[in-house]
């Protein structure tokens, strides 16, 4: 899998995504609590496009009549027909062996970082034989 740096920080904002070509798919980055998600821009149902899905909370009721809201922000439900999906790994919620999008690793490294790169030019042999420089290709 090659790394491919796709945006700073700052070009997606807080609650917000956007969507980047990358290898010929489209990929969703959504910015929610400080974390980035990638996933597939494609919903498994009908291929509906997750930019636009909202970004809900995870809905637990320990007992009747009480509610309890965790992940704020963390769930997709899809825009088309409401499927719901997990943001960190695309899971969904009603058939979680079967159904799922396609999700991808993200990692914000820094600019100093991502500058040392594995970048290594590439050498050839070379020997002097006599007065003749040889060079190996
Ligand atoms: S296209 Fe997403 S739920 Fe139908």
């Amino acid at each position: 899998m090659a790394r491919h740096i796709v945006a700073r920080t700052s070009d997606i904002p807080l609650g917000g995504n956007k969507v980047f070509g990358v290898e010929g798919r489209d990929i969703v980055v959504f910015h929610v609590n400080g974390e980035f998600f990638a996933l597939l821009n494609r919903c498994p149902h009908e291929g509906a496009p997750l930019e636009k899905a909202a970004c809900v909370a995870r809905l637990t009721s320990p007992e009747p009549g009480v509610y309890q809201r965790s992940r704020v922000g963390e769930l997709l439900r899809c825009p088309w027909h409401g499927w719901e999906f997990d943001m960190r790994n695309g899971q969904s919620y009603f058939d979680p062996k079967r159904v799922k999008v396609r999700s991808y690793p993200v990692a914000v490294e820094s600019g100093e970082e991502l500058q040392k790169g594995p970048y290594v030019a590439e050498t050839f042999p070379v020997r002097v034989e006599d007065s003749y420089v040889i060079v190996e290709v």
